[in-house]
């Protein structure tokens, strides 16, 4: 069967496109910027360098996190099942998973696993497998960091039900990406709510964002989680 996002993969940026989405920052440059802002603080906060750490990216699209994010980490890597959506990152490194459920690289490979927007695509019945093998190309105590739309956030509600690439998206509360990474041997580290308030009013209140990290309404959620076996 064909991957679902080889059919969005020609037009990928005009199909995110929208005008509440584009209201709260235009482009992609902010919530990428957000998202590697997180991950650099998460391994600030427990004094490790991302410049020695080697991080995959799965399901990483057109690699338009691993273009921004790069050149903070030693190694970056990426895989996808959508052929279409890799054909945008021919610069890059990333591999073709020929299975939804299986990562194509080596046990015990990276010491940082990001999925983000992923999973609310994953067949329910696929999630813990993957989660899994996430699991499997971890290094002992390396980090899961699952980052997704918040179901209970009602502007993320309303942009997903209009987006044309989000039909068949199915959301996964935070404790639902908690219960996943438990379920695979993961222990949980840290959940932090985000984008909560729109680029231009992010500039002024980034410590407001901070103190409200653990309140669940923001747009989106990252849940942080360690390979411990
Ligand atoms: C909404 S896009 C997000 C892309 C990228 N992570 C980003 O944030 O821009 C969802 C991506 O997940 C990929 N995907 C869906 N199911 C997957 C699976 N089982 N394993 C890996 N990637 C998958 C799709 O092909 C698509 O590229």
């Amino acid at each position: 069967m064909q991957p679902e996002f080889d059919r969005y993969a020609k037009d990928y940026a005009e199909f995110s496109r929208d005008p509440l989405r584009d209201s709260f920052a235009p482009g992609s440059r902010f919530f990428l910027a957000r998202k590697i802002m997180l991950l650099r603080e998460f391994f600030k906060r427990r004094a490790e360098a991302t410049e020695s750490a080697s991080w995959l990216d799965v399901g990483c699209g057109q690699g338009d996190l691993l273009r921004h994010g790069k050149r903070y980490f030693g190694r970056a890597a990426g895989c996808d099942v959508s052929g279409g959506m890799l054909r945008s990152c021919e610069e890059l490194d990333v591999r073709l998973m020929e299975s939804p459920c299986e990562v194509p690289f080596e046990a015990g490979s990276f010491d940082l696993v990001t999925a983000v927007c992923v999973f609310h695509h994953v067949a329910r019945t696929d999630r813990e497998v993957l989660f899994a093998d996430i699991s499997r190309v971890l290094r002992r105590n390396g980090i899961f960091c699952i980052i997704e739309h918040n179901p209970f956030n009602p502007v993320t509600r309303l942009i997903v039900r209009t987006c044309p690439i989000d039909v068949e998206a199915r959301l996964l509360r935070a404790e639902t990406s908690r219960n996943l990474s438990v379920s695979v041997g993961m222990k949980i580290l840290a959940t932090e709510y985000f984008l909560y308030f729109p680029e231009w009013l992010y500039t002024k209140l980034a410590s407001v964002e901070a103190r409200l990290s653990s309140v669940p309404l923001g747009g989106q959620y990252a849940v942080f989680a360690q390979k411990v076996l």
